[in-house]
């Protein structure tokens, strides 16, 4: 047969197996083997690619090494939490490769057609936005630069112009390429500077959906990339990371009742901000022994996690909670809220690393149809997706959110170390209630203490 082919038949073997491991990363249950599922769609089409281009392979093997060495440490090194950084550090990497590919194009081939000169243009500048924004984001989530939004006077303006500079330089680099290598180096570094512009206006906070748009951005520089080299597989797996990308993050964005504009362009955490209607009221604190007897009591317990609990590494002694309480003939389950914590799925990959069974896991529409027939929410660590006012309170910068509706419970137990405000900074009446108590500790604590009295019951 034709080892064109082959090669083509293999590419559309590799994109099958891409979009049936997207498609099992939707469920926690698959998405294990989802991820590896696309692994090995990515192996066929790069063994595919290698085989077909005559390539001298001296370079590429050593490049195979240091990758494969690299990321094998890093798979066994960076902590779980940390992976939001990782992320956005692999998401530069795709950023830098679709500018350097398509640089090298350029370079031996200034005089292509109009068609891969402008993909080369468009590749720079989305894969170098892309670069730069990523190590932002990861400087930002790393705290090796303040995580505070940094705003100037006329920022947008200054970003539109640069915008402006690029699409100038597009324009005369088209037209001569080969003519005019300054002007295309000149893209390449406006294209930088627009990425550091871009995401240093942005808070810390917000980050996980700033590192999902670069994710999406390197999927569509990849994609123009694979225009110039002429590579169908990557056009492909560039489309699906970009369409991907961009779905998640309006996932994010509406979880969190936020327009993507305003992630982008409001600052959220500088001091200008929104504080909502102040709450009056009386918190109630309960002690773990007087906890344990009315959980001892319930027939129906849902843990409701936040980012307290990541914080506190509580998740495997509250599935030691979740067992005994189960032991004690009560119906437990597990509510995640989409954006508790600080990253996709960050609730769900704590409760999976603790072995919380998957079938124990409910999402908010579903915990929020029957939550008033729920005896006890124990909210650990979270704070913002369980606020009422986001509900009613107009004046409050998280009005509109979705949220777990724990105030709707018989009762609810607050589990967490001081009245400080969670990420939207923001009081929370939720403490306020008639039927919440607050049991003040750090999670982890607090969680082993209500698990002692059991054990010691
Ligand atoms: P938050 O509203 O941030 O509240 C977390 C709470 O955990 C704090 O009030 C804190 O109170 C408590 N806490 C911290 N350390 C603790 C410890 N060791 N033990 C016990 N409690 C501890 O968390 P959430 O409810 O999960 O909401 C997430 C927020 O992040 C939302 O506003 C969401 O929009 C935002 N966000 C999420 C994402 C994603 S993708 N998940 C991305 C960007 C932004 P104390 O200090 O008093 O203990």
């Amino acid at each position: 047969m034709n080892p064109a082919i082959i090669i083509n038949i293999t590419y559309i073997v590799s994109v099958v197996l891409f979009a049936i491991g997207l498609k099992m990363l939707s469920s926690p249950a698959s998405a294990r083997k989802g991820n590896l599922v696309s692994a090995l769609g990515m192996l066929l089409a790069v063994i595919a690619t290698l085989l077909t281009k005559g390539l001298t392979f001296q370079w590429i093997l050593v490049g195979i090494v240091v990758g494969s060495l690299i990321g094998v440490a890093a798979a066994y090194f960076v902590a779980m939490t940390a992976m939001p950084e990782m992320v956005a550090l692999l998401n530069g990497s795709g950023g830098l490769a679709s500018v350097l590919v398509a640089w090298a194009v350029y370079h031996f081939a200034p005089n292509s057609d109009i068609f891969t000169t402008i993909t080369i243009f468009l590749s720079v500048l989305v894969g170098g936005v892309t670069f730069t924004g990523s190590v932002i984001a990861w400087a930002k989530l790393s705290e090796k630069i303040s995580g505070k939004p940094f705003l100037f006077a006329g920022q947008k303006i200054v970003n539109f112009l640069i915008l402006g500079a690029i699409l100038v330089c597009g324009i005369i680099y088209t037209m001569h390429p080969a003519a005019n290598y300054p002007i295309f180096i000149g893209t390449v570094i406006l294209s930088l500077i627009l990425g550091v512009l871009a995401v240093v206006p942005i808070g810390g906070g917000d980050m996980p959906v700033v590192i999902s748009l670069l994710n999406s951005y390197s999927g569509i520089a990849a994609c123009f990339t694979g225009f110039v080299i002429q590579n169908t597989v990557l056009i492909v797996a560039g489309s699906l990371v970009g369409a991907s990308g961009i779905i998640l993050t309006q996932i994010m964005c509406k979880a969190m009742n936020r327009s993507l504009t305003n992630v982008l362009f409001s600052g959220f955490g500088s001091a200008v901000q929104k504080k909502g209607t102040a709450v009056q009221g009386e918190i109630k604190p309960i002690t773990p022994q007087d906890a344990y007897l009315i959980l001892e009591a319930a027939s129906s317990v849902v843990f409701v996690p936040g980012y307290g609990m990541a914080v506190a590494q509580a998740q495997h002694v509250v599935r030691e909670l979740g067992e005994l309480l189960e032991a004690n003939g009560a119906d437990v389950k597990y509510a995640v809220h989409p954006v508790a914590g600080r990253m996709p799925g960050h609730m769900n990959v704590l409760l999976a690393e603790a072995n919380v069974p998957y079938d124990h896991l409910v999402d908010m529409d579903q915990i929020n149809s029957n939550i008033a027939s729920v005896d006890v929410a124990l909210v650990i660590g979270a704070n913002d997706v369980v606020n009422p006012a986001a509900r009613h309170d107009e004046a409050s910068p998280i009005y509109g959110m979705p949220i777990i509706n724990v105030d709707q419970a018989k009762t609810v137990f607050v589990l967490k170390r001081s009245m400080r405000p969670g990420f939207a900074g923001i009081e929370n009446e939720l403490f306020y209630k008639e039927n919440t108590r607050m049991l003040f500790g750090d999670a982890k604590e607090s969680v082993q203490g209500l698990v002692a009295e059991f054990k010691s019951s």
